[in-house]
Order: structure tokens, then C-alpha cells, then sequence
């Protein structure tokens, strides 16, 4: 049936075989995200690849956000830079959560100090059928970046990752951050099959995103959610988790681990643990061992979890970090796997030798479970 007319679809997209990946199966981050014991605690920050870093500040100097995120020699460079000077044990592609919809033919820019910003929101049945479709090759870049990456990584696992399709729904509908999301909210409720509708594009769009990097080696996947905090988990799990558990089923194949992450996100944490990660990202807002018992409840097996440093707190003294660290460390161990990092991405503000300092004392720490 196929004709050159024909628009390439999930049908079009990679196989993903374990054949095509590094085998890293002795690499802390990835033992301690399938819950098994790693050999030392493993520890990365969300926004590493970004602001706080002056190698990167040199880099993008004249360049923007998202013109960077299309280049794959630099997109390479600096996603290698904060594991070099970090010696954290995981990379994270630099990228996006927006770039799939620039490749699809989106207009929307990354404007410094803002955010996204969308030129034409998504609000009416027409926009949202005239919501392009990604292609794998328009993200040829970022998947030579990744390959580029796999090359130079050694022993260090490379996370790829997309934004969930209420994270990106919102900047659709509402043109650009927002505080409310309200929108986005008024949009679910009152059009509820065009909502589904718009989902489940940017789900198609999210799974082709990572189908790429998974393709080209990524060796786990994050899907954030930053802004599902928002919600009422009854909201949640009729509008948001059928579409993010799409993106999860998309990938399953590719048998990597993958993370789900968001802020504000306590009462929502056993709902995106259903969604199908084998990581759960908490914000600073839960105590890990609280999120542990809120998603065990009901006889559910212990979850693995990621967190959950407060990062205004990188701004503290050392002696306020260290005892945080310590602190959650310990209150890790209820799970049945801990991935160090932050509840929130790192500020720009963040001083980057307090980062170097949090690495070394989490590696010092006895990885595991109490009783281990
Ligand atoms: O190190 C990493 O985590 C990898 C790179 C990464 C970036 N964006 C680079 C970036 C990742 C994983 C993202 C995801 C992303 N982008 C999310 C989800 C994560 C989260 O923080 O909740 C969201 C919500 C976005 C949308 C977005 N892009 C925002 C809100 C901003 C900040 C705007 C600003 O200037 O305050 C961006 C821009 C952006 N993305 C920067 C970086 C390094 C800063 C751009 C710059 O250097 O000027």
C-alpha cells in the first residue's frame, strides 16, 4: 500500500533491538533504575547541560536556544560538558521538550528568561488538525548528536527525552508558560474529544521524538510532565494518563528503562507511576520515603525513585546542602532503587562547584535499600 506520497507514520518508525545499544549493564544509573543494587549510589541533575555552566554560556554566545538544539556538533558538546566536570552517571541530551514541534513545522521560539513561546496558539478543531506531524528525519540532527554521543560516552549512559503531551498541550493552547494553565484546563473539559484529540497527536509526536534517540542509542528515556501538578489526580487520569501511558507503551520495545517526571506532583505519584516508568521523578515537596509508601499502597511492589534536592537549596551554605543530601539519601533507601538528583531542574544562579561537591559525597554514601 505504500505509494511516495504516502506521509511517513509510526508505521515508518525504527525498530529498536537491545542489539543496538552499549552494553552498560554494569553502570549505577541503570542497575538502580531496573532496581537492582548498583555499585555506588548514582547521581545526575535535570538541567545540568544548561545555564549554571560557563563553558556553556561561552558556547551559546550569538547562538539561540533552539538553533543549538538543531546542531549536532554542539548539542554533542554540551551535553559532554557537566560529565566532564560533574562526573555524573548519566548524560542528558541537550535538547528540548519543544523541538519536536519545531522540526514538525511549529512556530515557536525559546525566548530567553520566558520559556516557550507558541506565534499561533492551539485552541479550535482546526488548529488542532492542522497540528503538523513529526517525521523521524526531520530530527536527523538530534539523532547524530546521539550517535556522536554513544561514541564518546565510554561507560556513561545517555538519557533521551521528550516532553509529555499535557506539558506540551499546555504551551500549545495557551501560547506560551503559564501559571494557571487555564486555557488548557477550560479546553479538557469543556471540548473533551478534541482534547483527546490534540493528545494523542502529541503523543504520536513524543514517541517518534524518542523512537529516534532510542534508535540512535539513547540508553534510558525521561517523559516530563513538568506542568501536570496542576491537576486534580481525577483530571489527571481522565485527561492525561491514557495519552502518557501511549508514549511509554511506544517505546517498550526499545526495553530501556524510562523515567516520569513532574513538579508539584505528590498527590499525582502512583497515578504517573501507572503510566508505565520504572523511575519515578518526585519534586522536593514529598519526602522520598513518603513517595515510596504513597506508591507501594494497595500491595504495589516498592517503586524505584529519582530526587529530590531542592534546588534553591544550591544556593545554601555546604553544610545545609551536605545534611539535605544526607537526609534524602537515608529517606531514599525506602524504595526499592534511588537515582540521586534534584527536584527540579538546576537554577542558573546554582553554583557549579556546589554540583562537583554533591556528586563526590553521593558517591560515598552506601548505595541501596535499608537491609541490603
Ligand atoms: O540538562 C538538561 O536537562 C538537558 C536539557 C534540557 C533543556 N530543556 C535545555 C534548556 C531539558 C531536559 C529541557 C526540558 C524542558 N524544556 C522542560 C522540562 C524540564 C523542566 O525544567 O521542567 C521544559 C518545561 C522546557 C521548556 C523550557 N525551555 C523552559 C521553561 C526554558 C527556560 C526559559 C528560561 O530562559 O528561563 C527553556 C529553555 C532552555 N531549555 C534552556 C536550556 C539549557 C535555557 C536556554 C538558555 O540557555 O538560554
Amino acid at each position: 500500500m505504500s505509494s511516495s506520497t504516502e506521509p511517513l507514520g509510526p508505521s515508518r518508525q525504527p525498530t529498536l533491538g537491545a542489539d543496538m545499544r552499549r552494553d552498560l549493564s554494569d553502570a549505577p544509573f541503570l542497575l538502580a533504575a531496573r532496581g537492582r543494587q548498583p555499585s555506588r549510589l548514582p547521581v545526575w541533575f535535570m538541567r545540568q547541560a544548561g545555564r549554571s555552566l560557563p563553558e556553556y554560556r561561552r558556547l551559546r554566545t550569538g547562538v539561540d536556544m533552539l538553533s543549538a538544539c538543531f546542531d549536532a556538533d554542539l548539542l554533542t558538546e554540551i551535553t559532554l560538558q557537566p560529565v566532564r566536570r560533574h562526573g555524573v552517571d548519566a548524560a542528558i541530551l541537550f535538547s528540548d521538550i519543544v523541538v519536536p514541534l519545531r522540526a514538525a513545522g511549529v512556530d515557536v521560539e525559546i525566548s530567553s528568561g520566558v520559556g516557550p513561546v507558541v506565534r499561533s496558539p492551539v485552541r479550535t478543531a482546526s488548529d488542532v488538525d492542522q497540528l503538523p506531524e513529526l517525521h523521524t528525519e526531520q530530527v536527523d540532527a538530534v539523532a547524530g548528536g546521539v550517535r556522536a554521543l554513544v561514541g564518546e560516552l565510554g561507560g556513561t549512559p545517555l538519557i533521551g527525552f521528550a516532553g509529555a503531551p499535557f506539558t506540551l498541550a499546555s504551551y500549545l493552547v495557551e501560547g506560551g508558560p503559564s501559571k494557571n494553565h487555564e486555557r488548557t484546563k477550560a479546553l479538557m473539559h469543556a471540548e473533551p474529544e478534541l482534547w483527546h484529540r490534540l493528545m494523542d497527536r502529541l503523543a504520536t509526536m513524543a514517541v517518534t521524538f524518542l523512537r529516534a534517540q532510542l534508535a540512535a542509542g539513547a540508553d534510558a528515556v525521561q517523559l516530563f510532565d513538568s506542568w501536570a501538578g496542576a491537576l486534580s489526580e481525577r483530571d489527571y487520569r481522565r485527561f492525561v494518563l491514557p495519552h502518557s501511558s501511549k508514549v511509554f507503551a511506544g517505546i517498550a520495545d526499545a526495553g530501556v528503562p524510562g523515567i516520569h517526571f513532574g513538579v508539584g506532583t505528590g498527590e499525582l505519584l502512583p497515578a504517573m507511576r501507572e503510566a508505565g516508568a520504572d523511575v519515578v521523578g518526585v519534586d522536593w515537596r514529598v519526602p522520598l520515603d513518603e513517595a515510596a509508601r504513597r506508591m507501594s499502597a494497595g500491595g504495589r511492589d516498592a517503586p524505584v525513585v529519582q530526587g529530590n534536592l531542592d534546588p534553591a537549596l544550591l544556593l545554601a551554605s555546604w553544610p545545609v546542602v551536605e545534611d539535605e543530601v544526607h537526609r534524602i539519601v537515608e529517606e531514599g533507601r525506602a524504595a526499592a532503587g534511588h537515582v540521586f538528583n534534584l527536584g527540579h531542574g538546576v537554577l542558573p544562579d546554582a553554583d557549579p562547584t556546589v554540583l562537583t561537591r554533591i556528586v563526590e559525597l553521593v558517591h560515598g554514601l552506601r548505595p541501596g535499600p535499608t537491609g541490603r
